[in-house]
């Protein structure tokens, strides 16, 4: 796939660049953002340097959460914006508003190579309509749009995608590295590959396992959306929550000939607030217990196969990590991955996340900063921030 990057663009100086970042990051009680936590943030940072090197005035636009276009004052961008001047080592400019006087203010006294981050863009009810007036007053702001969102780029949005209709539009840095490495999974993939599919729902996921079981040698299923297949298969998963929805979909899927494989133990508690569990092989499950991790054995099943495999696509955690009593399955899966040599790629906020804490980033061949971006991409959709910048 071939698209229109900012590093054909010559002459930028004194221009004015619109970038959409996804600085969508949890924050901390104290709402800062955590040093595991700003992956998404680290990764523009090569985008907008290379716009400050070249004399441009960056204004950045950005979400948090979802306040539902009404001005929620725990989801300002302030924090984010403290940590991107770090990252950068220099100071970003910051308006309290999308548009309005503020922010005409400042961009009036911008100047080349300063960084501006305007306020919450979902502060804006526009945004999520995609509304043609509020993507045009954002356009109004520059000379030239730039998407570097990755992870938000699956959704069709005022500040993602209809803003490219009324500027000139480049991918980032970033965008374009998403899009060559995941791109690279669909079109050629390394085989054997093995694609890890953890998280909570499987309706969320079934298109992507749909979409791979052609090429595929083997899908590894983990995390609370292995229970609604277990329960298809007619293991017992005690009182752990299921999709029933997806019951008839799930049949669907050839689950006998070895390429979908699910856990065969697990970590079993009383229930999702317990602090510890007690291992056990599935089928021994009480009916008044639920699942939170894989166990040893599935452990190394999985790792039997990564072994063999020359690419290892993986999206969503093997168990309740939030709880460190059942953070183990998806921190064995992590270690065994780095060490590995077949080609490794990774996404999904809280995975990812993990992979920091433990300091083995720089063992994965590639991190995506999508999670919900990464899998529609991996279903095959044209995301709707990426497809009008598609040559
Ligand atoms: C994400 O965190 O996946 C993106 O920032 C998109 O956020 P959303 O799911 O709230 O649209």
């Amino acid at each position: 796939m071939k698209i229109k990057s900012i590093k054909q663009l010559k002459n930028l100086k004194g221009q004015k660049v619109l970038v959409r970042v996804d600085f969508n990051v949890p924050l901390t009680k104290d709402r800062k953002v955590g040093k595991s936590e700003d992956y998404r943030i680290v990764k523009t940072i090569p985008t907008i340097e290379f716009l400050v090197k070249k004399g441009a005035k960056v204004i950045l636009m950005a979400h948090l959460g979802r306040p539902d276009g009404k001005i929620i004052e725990d989801l300002r961008l302030g924090p984010v914006a403290r940590r991107l001047s770090q990252l950068l080592k220099k100071k970003v400019l910051k308006s309290r508003e999308i548009l309005g006087a503020e922010t005409d203010k400042l961009i009036a006294g911008m100047k080349n190579g300063d960084v501006l981050l305007l306020e919450n863009v979902r502060f804006d009810a526009r945004e999520e309509k995609a509304d043609k007036s509020f993507a045009k007053q954002l356009a109004g702001l520059a000379d030239i749009f730039v998407n570097d969102g990755f992870a938000v780029s699956h959704r069709d949005q005022a500040s993602v995608s209809t803003v490219q209709n009324y500027l000139p539009s480049y991918a980032g840095l970033l965008l374009e590295q998403e899009i060559f490495n995941l791109d690279k999974v669909l079109r050629k993939p390394k085989k054997p590959l093995t694609v890890i599919i953890g998280g909570a729902k499987i309706s969320t996921k079934m298109k992507v396992i749909r979409n791979f079981l052609p090429v595929a040698k083997h899908i590894l299923l983990g995390g609370a959306l292995a229970n609604t297949v277990l329960e298809v298969m007619g293991v017992s998963v005690g009182k752990s929550l299921v999709e029933p929805k997806m019951f008839a979909e799930v049949k669907k899927i050839k689950l006998t000939d070895n390429q979908m494989i699910v856990p065969v133990d697990g970590v079993m508690a009383a229930n999702y607030e317990s602090k510890t569990g007690r291992l056990g092989a599935l089928g021994k499950i009480k009916d008044s217990e639920v699942i939170l991790d894989i166990g040893p054995d599935t452990i190394k099943l999985y790792e039997n196969i990564i072994a063999k495999s020359k690419m290892v696509v993986w999206n969503g955690p093997m168990g309740l990590i939030e709880t460190p009593a059942f953070a183990k399955g998806t921190m064995a899966m992590i270690k065994f991955l780095a060490k590995g040599k077949g080609e490794t790629i990774v996404g999904g906020g809280e995975t990812v996340q993990m992979i920091r804490k433990m300091n083995l980033e720089k063992k994965f061949d590639f991190i995506s900063t999508g999670g919900g971006a990464m899998l529609e991409f991996l279903e095959g959709k044209k995301l709707p921030g990426i497809i009008k910048l598609i040559k």
